[in-house]
């Protein structure tokens, strides 16, 4: 059987209410595996409880009901190894302003047990390109070094799974590159990744399998190729050499629209129409083509379709 880098059964988060807040169900009874060494992507709109089921994996929340069991440990059975077995990238920066990255370094170290013999701090300051930074003092740090720093604290007791969450989220082009070489870098060397991500076509670019979780719930989990292969719509783009003049008799489902430089676009179900049948309608309408392509969807509309009619 493969091996899970994760497994979460029947989980359950609920946020205790106050007098100006109502409770709230955050997770609502969740099933999700995640095998070991792959590019795992949690996506899901603002507010769908990604972060609150990755600071439960990490430990930083505790879950109201479920199992969670991180690299073969159950999180209630062995608590520290299955802290040991997880590195989070949280969302927010959250650091002591006085320390130097070097000693923020340290110290996480100390905190996860690691032994002085064992540390690898110069490496991980190499790997994120903060090691001409080492000494200075994190409140002297740009937004993106302290993100930098972020990722290397979640490294100090080379965990054999990494959570991203939100990595990239606001990030400069340069950040989003060195962030996107290290992940594949990490992964290559056997570690398991868990990103979360708003951009869609970075999942669809770095993510071997994909889970859309929305209001607390597993909408789908599937390969990246399955998912967008999921997606029946194609789109068959033409550029004709002169305006067509007469109607144009398309086979039935398919739709028209005009787009720039008078390109048509027809939308059609690959289970009922190919384009073959579009070209022969244009052929009968007397319409000569320049040039054509066809459109595939991408993990946008999978998304769309899937979470708009909750
Ligand atoms: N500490 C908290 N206390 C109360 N509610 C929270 C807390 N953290 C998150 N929530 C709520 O739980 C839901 C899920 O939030 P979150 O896990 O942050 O979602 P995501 O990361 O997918 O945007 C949201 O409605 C959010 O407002
Ligand atoms: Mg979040």
């Amino acid at each position: 059987m493969e091996q899970q880098a994760i497994e979460v059964k029947g989980l359950r988060k609920v946020y205790a209410g106050s007098k100006k807040q109502e409770s709230k169900e955050a997770i609502k009874g969740l099933d999700l595996s995640i095998p070991a060494g792959s590019i795992f992507g949690l996506l899901g709109p603002n507010g769908a409880g990604k972060s609150t089921l990755i600071n439960i994996l990490a430990g930083l929340v505790k879950k109201t009901e479920g199992q969670v069991v991180i690299w073969g440990f159950d999180q209630d059975v062995n608590p520290r190894q299955s802290r040991a077995a997880i590195g989070v990238m949280p969302q927010e920066i959250n650091m002591d302003p006085f320390f130097t990255p070097r000693a923020a370094l340290e110290t996480q170290a100390g905190l996860y047990g690691v032994p002085k013999s064992e540390r690898w701090t110069d490496e991980i300051l190499e790997l994120v390109g903060l090691s001409d930074k080492a000494e200075a003092h994190a409140r002297g740090l740009s937004g993106g070094m302290k993100r930098r720093l972020l990722l290397a604290k979640a490294l100090v007791h080379k965990p054999q799974i990494l959570v991203l969450d939100e990595p990239t989220a606001g990030v400069d082009i340069e950040l989003r590159a060195m962030l996107w070489r290290n992940v594949r870098k990490l992964n290559e060397q056997g570690m398991t990744i868990i990103l979360t991500t708003h951009y869609l076509e970075e999942a669809e670019e770095m993510c071997d399998e994909i889970a859309i979780i929305n209001h607390g719930k597993l909408i789908v989990r599937d390969t990246t190729a399955k998912l967008l292969g999921r997606m029946d719509r194609k789109t068959l783009v033409v550029e004709p050499r002169a305006t067509p003049s007469a109607e144009i008799r398309l086979p039935e489902g398919v739709t028209q629209e005009t787009r720039s430089g008078g390109r048509l676009a027809f939308s059609y179900s690959r289970a009922q129409t190919g384009p073959e049948d579009i070209l022969l309608a244009l052929r009968d309408a007397g319409i000569e083509i320049r040039d054509f392509a066809t459109e595939q969807p991408g993990l946008e509309e999978v998304f769309v379709s899937l979470t708009s009619n909750q």
